[in-house]
C-alpha cells in the first residue's frame, strides 16, 4: 500500500470479521478507533477504544470526530426478529451515516452480506447491479443499509463502499462455502482497497474469494476496487461430497433460505 490512512474507525470491531480488518489497519492506518457495544482493549498507540452503541447517533458522532473513513461491521449478523433487525441493521446503519456526515468522514465501508441476493439461484451467476432478491429477513435489512449508503453517496456526497462479504472463515466448513468462502486474507484485501479504491462515489460489491465453484461476479469489485482475490475454496473440496444435495439446484442462500430458515423468527406481535 503507497499512502497510509490516516484516523479509521471500525464499528462491531469485537465480533468475528472485526480482528481480521484490525490487524490489516494496524498496518495500514495511522490510527485506528475501536467501537463496539462490547468492551475492547486498544493495543498500542495507535488504537483508542470506545465502548458506544451504534443506537446512538451523538456518541458515534463523537467517536468519528476527525476519522477519515470508518468501516461499518456492528449489527446481527443473520437471522433475527425483523424488530430487532431493523432496529441494530437498518436504523444503526442510518446513525453510523448520519453520524459520519455530521463529523465530516470521507468514506464509509459497509459490512453488506451476500444474503441481498441469496434467492437467486445457485446456476445464476450474479452481478452486484442485479436486483436484489434477499433470502431472509436479514437479507432485507442488509439491501435497506445498501439503500441508505446509496442516498448518502448521491444526496450527501459520502463516499459508500458495500461490501457484500461471503462466508468469512478460515476455511470452509460446509459445501456451500466452496461456492461463498471469503477468506480472512481476501477480507483484509477488500476492505484496504474499499478504504483506499480512488473515484468512489457508491460501489455495492461481492467480497468473496476467487472460488472456482463461487456464482457471484468478481470483475465489477476488481474494476471499482482494483482488488483481485487470491485464495480458492476448491483446495479443500476433498472434505466436503460431490453429490451434496447443495449443488443439484436452490437458491445461493442454501439451508440459510426458505421457510424454515425465517419463520422462526416471525413472531406474532
Ligand atoms: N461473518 C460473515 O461471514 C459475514 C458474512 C456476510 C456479512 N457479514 C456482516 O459483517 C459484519 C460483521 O460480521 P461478524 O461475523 O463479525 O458479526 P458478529 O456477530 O460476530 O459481530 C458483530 C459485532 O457487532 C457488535 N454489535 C452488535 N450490535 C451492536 C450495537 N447495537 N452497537 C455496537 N456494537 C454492536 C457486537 O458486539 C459484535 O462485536 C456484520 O454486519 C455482518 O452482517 C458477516
Amino acid at each position: 500500500m503507497e499512502a497510509k490512512l490516516g484516523r479509521v474507525v471500525i464499528t462491531g470491531v469485537a465480533g468475528r470479521v472485526g480482528p481480521t480488518v484490525r490487524a490489516a489497519l494496524h498496518r495500514d492506518a495511522e490510527h485506528v478507533v475501536l467501537v463496539d457495544r462490547e468492551s475492547v482493549t486498544a493495543d498500542g498507540a495507535n488504537e483508542t477504544a470506545l465502548k458506544a452503541d451504534i443506537a446512538d447517533l451523538g456518541a458515534l458522532a463523537r467517536s468519528f470526530e476527525g476519522a477519515e473513513a470508518v468501516v461499518h461491521l456492528a449489527g446481527l449478523s443473520g437471522e433475527a426478529p425483523f424488530a430487532d433487525l431493523l432496529d441494530t441493521n437498518v436504523q444503526g446503519t442510518f446513525n453510523v451515516l448520519e453520524a459520519a456526515r455530521r463529523a465530516g468522514v470521507r468514506r464509509v465501508v459497509l459490512a453488506s452480506s451476500n444474503r441481498v441476493t441469496g434467492n437467486y439461484p445457485i446456476h445464476h451467476h450474479v452481478f452486484p447491479d442485479e436486483p436484489p432478491r434477499p433470502d431472509g429477513l436479514y437479507g432485507v435489512s442488509k439491501v435497506a443499509s445498501e439503500a441508505l449508503g446509496q442516498m448518502y453517496a448521491d444526496t450527501f456526497g459520502l463516499e459508500v463502499v458495500a461490501l457484500r462479504l461471503g462466508s468469512f472463515e478460515e476455511e470452509p466448513t460446509e459445501t456451500r462455502h466452496l461456492a461463498t468462502w471469503l477468506s480472512p486474507r481476501d477480507c483484509a484485501g477488500f476492505v484496504r482497497a474499499a478504504l483506499t479504491a480512488p473515484n468512489v462515489s457508491f460501489v455495492a460489491a461481492y467480497a468473496v474469494s476467487a472460488n472456482a465453484r463461487r456464482f457471484w461476479d468478481l470483475a465489477g469489485g476488481e474494476s471499482e476496487l482494483g482488488y483481485r482475490p487470491v485464495d480458492d475454496a476448491a483446495r479443500f473440496a476433498a472434505g466436503f461430497p460431490d453429490d451434496d444435495p447443495f449443488w443439484h439446484g436452490g437458491p445461493q442462500g442454501g439451508a440459510y433460505a426458505g421457510p424454515d430458515a425465517v419463520l422462526p423468527y416471525v413472531r406474532d406481535e
